[in-house]
């Protein structure tokens, strides 16, 4: 299962990611539907002599989990079978995320995992300090310090085809060859229509294939999507950001922005109904600033709501929305489809002007609560989620205090917290008065502190009342389900039914926590 946008304690922590959040390269092109054509039986007698397996993992940003589906689906579509290991599997793939220095960090201790043992020829080379082994460069700089070894997987194996994609890949490009020299795809998303080229080229031997423009229009559809959730399906509507904040690499990594067409949207999203999906999720980097390609030239609250009219359809949802072009038409909309989930995730960065200017956020305190207002005065309660980043350069302890007073103001829902982590490229790498890491993890811990509060109270309130709910899961223990709520609360609930996954239920709660709520089921 995918990970789900869970209203959860590691939003506080700030390590689950949400999706705020990224450009492609020329050559040969393949036709936008190749990327999802059924393998031929000729074909997969190949894939299958060749022992075509992959191993995909993902991290980051819901984005990215999506990608994986759309990259599983493609590989799939090819006549390759999915491992859960990659000592398994023939082509190991990360997908992977930069948007702060330790979720990029982390790939490259994962490739360091797979480092062959005869790997002497490139930059990087072993060494052995007794039981200890570090990887050092040629110069004798220790690279990675008691990274375990995990040798035996590609020797084992022999051959693998490693690959990195997504926003590392995009960020670091060739430079990941030089760093370990045993991978041999390198693919930012914006290329991934390239995918089943560059992988048939390793397949005909070729030893390095890269992926890295940005300069597109087209967006990344397949006809095979392999949708992890069977319930809710995940559906990009645009990709890039042209928002330029100045802490982000997500302009750098995914590009500009490039709408999918409406029509092309509400057909897949006809088929999905007819699948059986019952809650669209419709994404993007700033899923608001949609812009329609096609004649029809439909605005965002146009497609949303033309989305909750498809029959079959019961939940809609969106992600993430950029304050600038959040307006009263999006509010609407809400109120006129109760398929439409009440819940809005508005990210604010900082609750002071001065550090939003900084940030080039484009609005002001001031005019993000306007923006709140909005949502404040609809016909049924909205729950608003936020993104939070303490620390950033020149954040005095009076803009914090104002962070703060934000909070209390708006009273989020949940929140995602995050320090500020420097990134190559980014505007604000060069800004002077940047807060040392204690004091970041102080302001945090403040943050954090304060909205638990925020979240148990508003919580508390909710006792007694009834909500509907998707089981999206079942407790080992007896008689205990799971499920959200439209405001995307996590529901953990009795209910003595046999098979309730997948169904929508009535359910009151008993009691309530600040991450989640508890109940039991009365009905359907
Ligand atoms: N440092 C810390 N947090 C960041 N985010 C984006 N870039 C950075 C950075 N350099 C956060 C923002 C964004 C979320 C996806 O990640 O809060 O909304
Ligand atoms: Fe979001 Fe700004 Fe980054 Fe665009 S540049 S993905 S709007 S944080």
């Amino acid at each position: 299962m995918g990970k789900s946008f869970d209203i959860g304690l590691e939003r506080l922590t700030g390590i689950g990611v949400p999706g705020d959040g990224q450009p492609q390269e020329g050559g040969i092109k393949p036709p936008l539907h190749d990327a999802g054509r059924p393998f031929s039986d000729q074909g997969k007698q190949e894939a299958d002599a060749v022992g075509s397996t992959f191993y995909l993992e993902t991290f980051g940003c819901q984005m990215n989990d999506h990608d994986s589906e759309k990259v599983a689906g493609v590989l799939l579509g090819r006549g390759y079978r999915q491992v859960e290991t990659p000592e398994a599997a023939k082509v190991i793939l990360y997908n992977t995320c930069s948007i702060r220095e330790k979720a990029a960090q982390k790939v490259f201790s994962r490739l360091g995992e797979l480092r062959p043992a005869d790997e002497q020829d490139g930059k990087c080379f072993n060494t052995e300090d007794t039981e200890k082994e570090h990887r050092v460069h040629r110069d004798g700089r220790v690279l990675e310090k008691n990274h375990p070894s995990l040798r035996k997987i590609v020797n084992a194996g022999g051959g693998k085809i490693i690959g990195v994609l997504g926003c590392v890949a995009q960020q670091e490009g060739e430079e990941i060859f030089e760093r370990a020299p045993w991978v041999s795809l390198v693919c930012g998303s914006a290329s991934y229509r390239k995918l089943p080229q560059l992988i048939a080229e390793l397949e005909a031997g070729n030893r390095r294939v890269t992926g890295l423009d940005t300069d597109t229009d087209e967006t990344f559809e397949t006809e095979i999507t392999r949708r992890d959730n069977p319930w809710r399906a995940y559906l990009t509507i645009i990709e890039g950001c042209d928002k330029a904040c100045s802490y982000c690499v997500v302009p750098f990594t995914r590009g500009p922005e490039r709408s999918r067409g409406s029509a092309s949207i509400l057909e897949e999203v006809r088929q999905l109904a007819d699948a059986g999906y019952s809650e669209v999720q419709l994404l993007g980097q700033t899923v608001n600033s949609y812009a329609d390609p096609s004649a029809r030239n439909m605005r965002f609250s146009e497609l949303l709501a033309a989305v909750a009219e498809v029959g079959g359809i019961r939940r809609v949802r969106f992600t993430t929305s950029h304050p600038r072009d959040f307006g009263k038409d999006i509010v609407e909309a809400i109120e006129a489809h109760p398929t439409i989930c009440d819940n809005v995730h508005l990210p604010v960065q900082s609750g002071s002007t001065a550090v939003l200017r900084a940030m080039a956020r484009t609005y002001s305190r001031e005019e993000y609560l306007e923006k709140i207002a909005l949502m404040k005065a609809a016909r049924r309660p909205i729950s608003i989620t936020t993104d939070m980043i303490v620390g950033f350069p020149g954040e005095t302890e009076k803009d914090f205090e104002e962070t703060l007073t934000l909070l209390d103001e708006v009273q989020y829902d949940s929140v995602f917290a995050f320090k500020y982590s420097p990134r190559p490229n980014t505007p604000s790498l060069k800004m002077a008065d940047a807060i040392p890491e204690e004091e970041k993890g102080r302001r945090l811990g403040i943050l954090m502190d304060r909205q638990r509060e925020i979240q148990r109270v508003r919580n508390e309130k909710l006792v007694g009342e009834t909500f509907e709910v998707l089981v999206d899961g079942k407790s080992r223990r007896e008689n205990q389900w799971s499920g959200h709520t439209s405001s995307n609360r996590v529901m953990n609930f009795t209910s003595p039914e046999q098979e309730l996954l997948g169904d929508y239920v009535q359910v009151k709660v008993s009691s309530a926590m600040p991450n989640s709520l508890v109940g039991e089921m009365v009905g359907r």
